[in-house]
This record gives structure tokens, C-alpha cells and sequence, in this order.
């Protein structure tokens, strides 16, 4: 598949005088950007009141920038319904799991179940698609922003139970079938009708794990047919594509899901709000990386979305230097913003478009930085985006590698293991983090596969630790592969109403083995394997005919192999996960070359690309790499 890349930026027209339009747009295109993101909070300025429209403004600004050259994705308003919305729709507020509604006065303060707000959206959507869904210059659109950011997903309001029982009927059928998914017989929880199923907060204890994982299932359907409901209607007036953008670790609602709708998946690029808000890493790793991100973070997310763009992806918007909104705020290490752009070109981005072009000097984001200063001089990201559209002139497009080794990342397992971590930091995301980090650290370039993938034909590693659940479609895959599969733990522990199956996981194909019991580990414990490293945070008694690879200091069976399946029956830490997987490397001959430390290799067709996320130079081969240097090779084979 043929990647032909771009920049772009993303644009307040609304925020600006007039006047200053068409120098803006000037200065866009002589920076070499293609694409213009505009729209997304303009609603109060789209329709201050209701029924009364002014669109002279979007029709004007849009003319400018296309005259220029620039391509515009229009962004639907739906994050930010205007203030006079409220008082038509006093119940379409979100409300929180201790039943307070969510505020007006900042965006996203909506319940995707509140039918009002719904028929609003679709009135608005099908207004702009009819003006702008054959307009030259709108080349793509972009439904909504963030889904699920700021904790908006979950709603507990009076719409969302309501909803909740259509859904729960339409799941289950009968209430006794549901009392027997979930369990109901257990404390005495049994429903004699649908009317009477609330939704699961502000219960004594715990809620039952079936009725809150049903919730979360409702939810992210909830997130789909919103989404879906704009899509069905862009699609009725224009052929351009339609994204929307995700935002990193944002994992209430299932985004591939929500991906089969859309042409292009795309997402939102926060290095360095990301390392201080999202990430589990200790003091000095933050420390030493504080200006640079997580040299796995950003890489994990594109290959994510390139899973959920089937091969359509972009990064929608670019931290450009300090941002507002994590706990410290530091500028990048001058070099950064060309390196997070290349890392993305590099896994196969389409555009990456720097948020934002000028920086707001007023309300929330006054203090967020931009490619130009609030007094429209430019901001030290300009020239790194400059350096890059020169760069671009001969590296304007590639083919995505065929990548080798295969992680499967499924939503359903995140808000499993939500449901029920059983152990402080047992979270699904953070395991299949560390195996995406030691393969990455053994410079292997990944795909990220869905949870119901079908083929794995093209792949000589699989990975599916944590995976609660697995689909028929993935058994079927699994049985016919004939590569390596690395699975556990907590591989396949759950039915799809979250019960433990008989026969006991992990039951997998062609892997005779049976976890005992389970525990969980507090941090001041860890089990030292016989091979390398050590299993932490959690652990799994398994009893198996198959080979034991390597076992505990007592004795018993770590980690288990049968055929081309490998059993890991603990959390192993990165030391234990890179000795496993460069093993299976070995075997099947996938090349692996072991990163210097913050450096990280990803490949495209042509190229290999080496990034140093680190603070003094690294040698890779004979070239030495700056700290927030990348350099590209040809592509040395694996
Ligand atoms: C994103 C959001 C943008 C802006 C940005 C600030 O999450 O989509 O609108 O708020 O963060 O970093």
C-alpha cells in the first residue's frame, strides 16, 4: 500500500479577524502544508441561535484557503452543542457515576444515549453536508472530536438507563436469560422485568462484573451509532473521506468498532502531555524523558490506528510545543517535532497536521503553543515543520512493510480488566504496553491486529496476552496458523458474559494445560524465573502435559510450550518478555537488532528509520544520532 504524505494544520478561522484570513492561508501554503483543519467548536458561530444560521464566515474562509491550494477537513460541531442547546435539552447533559450532571462551560457535556441531542447533531451535520459535501476545497471531513475524552463515555443519566434496557432487551431476549448471563442468582440480584435494570453505579459494593461489563458494551454501541448516525448522513452528500480523531489511551468505547465507519483513522499526538498524564513509568524514566515522550507511546497508537483505519491513517493533531493540560507542561527538546512527525510518516501516516496553527491568547488554551505566538511570530515548531516539508520534496511517499510480528489489542479486555483488576495495576493496556515495548526494543516493526482477525497468514509472530476472551474467528485463525503464538496470562479467562469457562482457561488450540487458580502479587513481591527475568504483579498456577520452558525458583511451570504455541503464565518483566521474544525470533527467522537505550527502529518498504528518544547521542551501525535526531536508512532486512 502507497503512503503519500503531507502536513497540515488545524485552524480557528472563527478565533481571527477577517482580515487576517488570507495572510494566514499565505503563510500555510508557503510552509509547505497541504491540509487545513477547521470547524470543530464553531457551532455557536455556525448557528448562535437556534434555526438562525450564518454561514457567510465558514463559505468566505474556506473559498481563501482553497484559493490558496490548502485541502480543508471540515469537522462536524457535535463536541461543543451551543449554550441556548442546554435550554432547549435540560436533560442532554452527561451525568457522572455519583449522579451529578456534567456541567455547561467548557465541550463534550453531552449523553451520547439523549435522543434530542441526537436529532440536533443530525440537523447540523445534514446542514454543513449539504452546503460543503460537493465543495472542491472540503477534501475531508471529520465527524465530531475526541470521543470519549475528558471521561465522556459512560454516562449514568435517565436517557442512558433507558436506552441501557432496549439494549439489554434486545441482547438477551427474556429477563430470565439475562439473570442467567449475569449470574443473578448470586446475593439475590434477579430482575423480574427489563424496567427494572439500573444502570451499575451507586451500588453498595461492587456491581456484578457481567451487568457493569453489559454497560460498558452498551456504551461503546452507544459512541458507534452516534458516530454513525453523521456518517450515514456525509455519505449522503459527499464521496470525500470521512475521519474522526481518537485520542491516545482513550479506551472506554471499541474504536474499531466505530473505525468501520470511516475511511481514515486518525488520531491526536500528545508526547509530552501523554509521558506525564497517561503513562505507568517510574520517576526518572519520566525525568529523563520529560521533553521528548515515551519512546513507545506514539508508535503504539500508530500502529493502532493504522489496525483501525485498515491502512488509512493520520495523526489529526501534532503537539507542537508546550502544552496546558498535564501536570507540567515542558517545551520539547528542539528537534522533537520533526521526530514525532517522522516517526509517524514512518509507520505510515497519510498527513500529520500540527495542533494548532496560532496560539489562543485567550480562555482555556492561552497557555497550549502553536506553529505561530499569539502575536502571529512564529513559534519554534514552524521551522522544525518547515525542515520537514523540505525533507518531504524527496521522501514524498512509500509503501507500509510487511511486518512480521503481530499484537492483538482488543477493547473488551481493557474494560475487563477495569471490571476487575484482582490486583492493584493489573490493567490489560499496560501488559500489552510491555510486550509492545520488548519487541520494539529488539527493533521489530509490529501490526497491531483486531480481536475477530481472521488471517494471520501474513504474520510469523502472534501475540495475544491478556485476551479475555477468545472469538471464534480468531480460534479458526489460530488453528490454521503456522507460526508462533505467544499467549498468557489471562489469555481466554472469561466467557463472553463474564463467567470463568469450563473446560479452565487457558484452553487454547493445541495447548493442553489448565490454570489452577490465579493470584495477584503486591509490588514488593516478584517470582525470579529460571530462564531471565522476573514474573511481577501477577501469577498463574498451571498444571500441563506440555514442555516447561522455564519455571519458578519452587519449581513450578512459568512458562509452557506445546507445537507453536507458548504458554506465559505470569506478568513477565521486560528483561523475561526480550529473552522470550527474541527466542521466537530466532526460531522462525524474524531478524531482531537490539535498540541502543531510547533509540527505536520502525520500517517502511524502503527505509529503515532510527529514533533517538534519548538525551546523549547513540550509535546505530557507523551514524551517530543526536538526542531528538532521526536518521533513515535503506531498509536493512528482517
Ligand atoms: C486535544 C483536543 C484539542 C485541544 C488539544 C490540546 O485533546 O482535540 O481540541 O484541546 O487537545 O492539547
Amino acid at each position: 500500500m502507497t503512503i503519500n504524505r503531507a502536513l497540515g494544520t488545524c485552524y480557528y478561522p472563527e478565533h481571527w479577524p477577517h482580515e487576517q484570513w488570507a495572510d494566514d492561508a499565505r503563510r500555510m501554503a508557503e510552509l509547505g502544508l497541504k491540509w487545513v483543519r477547521i470547524g470543530e467548536f464553531a457551532w455557536s458561530q455556525i448557528e448562535p441561535e437556534h434555526g438562525q444560521f450564518e454561514l457567510n464566515w465558514l463559505d468566505q474562509v474556506i473559498e481563501i484557503l482553497g484559493q490558496h491550494g490548502l485541502k480543508i477537513v471540515l469537522g462536524t460541531p457535535t463536541a461543543t452543542p451551543p449554550r441556548w442547546m442546554i435550554d432547549r435539552h435540560p436533560d442532554m447533559l452527561a451525568v457522572d457515576q455519583n449522579g451529578n450532571p456534567r456541567k455547561f462551560g467548557s465541550r463534550r457535556h453531552y449523553c451520547f444515549s439523549h435522543e434530542g441531542y441526537r436529532a440536533e447533531c443530525a440537523r447540523i451535520v445534514e446542514i454543513l453536508a449539504e452546503r460543503y459535501g460537493n465543495n472542491l476545497h472540503v477534501a475531508a471531513w471529520q465527524t465530531d472530536n475526541e470521543y470519549g475524552c475528558h471521561d465522556t463515555v459512560l454516562s449514568y443519566s435517565d436517557a442512558a438507563a433507558k436506552a441501557f434496557r432496549t439494549w439489554c432487551e434486545e441482547r438477551y431476549g427474556t429477563i430470565e436469560a439475562l439473570n442467567e448471563a449475569w449470574g443473578n442468582i448470586f446475593w439475590s440480584m434477579e430482575y423480574n422485568d427489563f424496567d427494572q435494570i439500573d444502570l451499575p453505579n451507586l451500588t453498595v459494593t461492587e456491581a456484578n462484573p457481567a451487568h457493569c461489563m453489559a454497560f460498558r458494551r452498551f456504551s461503546s454501541d452507544q459512541v458507534v451509532s452516534f458516530n454513525k448516525l453523521q456518517t450515514e448522513i456525509l455519505k449522503r452528500y459527499t464521496n470525500a473521506p470521512i475521519a474522526h480523531n481518537y485520542m491516545g489511551r482513550i479506551t472506554e468505547f471499541d474504536h474499531f468498532d466505530v473505525g468501520e465507519d470511516l475511511e481514515i483513522a486518525s488520531w491526536d499526538s500528545y508526547p509530552l502531555g501523554f509521558l506525564e498524564d497517561r503513562i505507568d513509568a517510574d520517576e526518572q524514566f519520566k525525568h529523563d524523558h520529560s521533553r521528548q515522550g515515551h519512546p513507545d507511546f506514539q508508535a503504539f497508537h500508530h500502529d493502532l490506528y493504522r489496525a483501525v483505519g485498515k491502512g488509512r491513517w493520520w495523526v489529526m493533531e501534532q503537539q507542537p510545543g508546550p502544552v496546558n493540560w498535564a501536570p507540567y507542561n515542558p517545551a520539547p527538546l528542539p528537534g522533537m517535532v520533526r521526530l514525532w512527525t517522522w516517526e509517524a510518516f514512518a509507520h505510515g501516516a497519510e498527513s500529520v497536521m500540527y495542533f494548532r496553527w496560532r496560539q489562543a491568547p485567550f480562555a482555556q488554551e492561552q497557555m497550549h503553543s502553536g506553529l505561530l505566538r499569539p502575536d502571529s511570530e512564529t513559534a519554534p515548531a514552524f521551522d522544525e515543520a518547515s525542515q520537514v516539508a523540505k525533507e518531504l520534496a524527496d521522501m514524498a511517499s512509500d509503501d507500509l512493510v510487511d511486518a512480521k510480528v503481530a499484537l492483538v489489542f482488543d477493547y473488551q479486555s481493557v474494560w475487563a480488566t477495569d471490571i476487575q483488576p484482582q490486583g492493584m495495576g493489573c490493567h490489560y493496556f499496560d501488559l500489552i504496553f510491555d510486550h509492545y515495548r520488548a519487541a520494539r526494543k529488539l527493533g521489530l516493526s509490529i501490526d497491531i491486529v483486531p480481536p475477530n482477525c481472521a488471517d494471520l497468514s501474513a504474520y510469523k509472530i502472534v501475540m495475544l496476552p491478556g485476551l479475555v476472551t477468545l472469538s471464534d474467528q480468531l480460534r479458526a485463525a489460530l488453528e490454521k496458523f503456522d507460526g508462533l503464538v505467544l499467549a498468557g496470562p489471562r489469555t481466554n479467562t472469561k466467557t463472553q458474559e463474564f463467567s470463568i469457562p469450563t473446560p479452565l482457561p487457558p484452553n487454547l488450540p493445541g495447548l493442553e494445560a489448565t490454570i489452577e487458580y490465579a493470584e495477584s502479587l503486591r509490588p514488593t513481591v516478584s517470582l525470579a524465573l529460571s530462564t531471565r527475568g522476573n514474573f511481577t504483579k501477577w501469577h498463574e498456577k498451571i498444571s500441563t502435559t506440555a514442555d516447561i520452558v522455564t519455571k519458578t525458583l519452587d519449581g513450578s511451570a512459568a512458562i509452557i510450550r506445546q507445537a507453536n504455541t507458548t504458554y506465559v503464565a505470569g506478568w513477565a518483566d521486560q528483561e523475561a518478555l526480550m529473552f522470550l521474544i527474541s527466542g521466537l525470533c530466532a526460531e522462525t527467522g524474524v531478524d531482531t537488532q537490539p535498540m541502543p537505550q531510547s533509540v527505536r527502529r520502525r520500517d517502511t518498504a524502503k527505509h529503515s528509520f532510527y529514533f533517538n528518544y534519548g538525551n546523549s547521542p547513540q550509535k546505530v551501525g557507523e551514524r551517530t544520532i543526536a538526542p531528538a535526531g532521526v536518521i533513515w536508512t535503506e531498509r536493512i532486512s528482517t
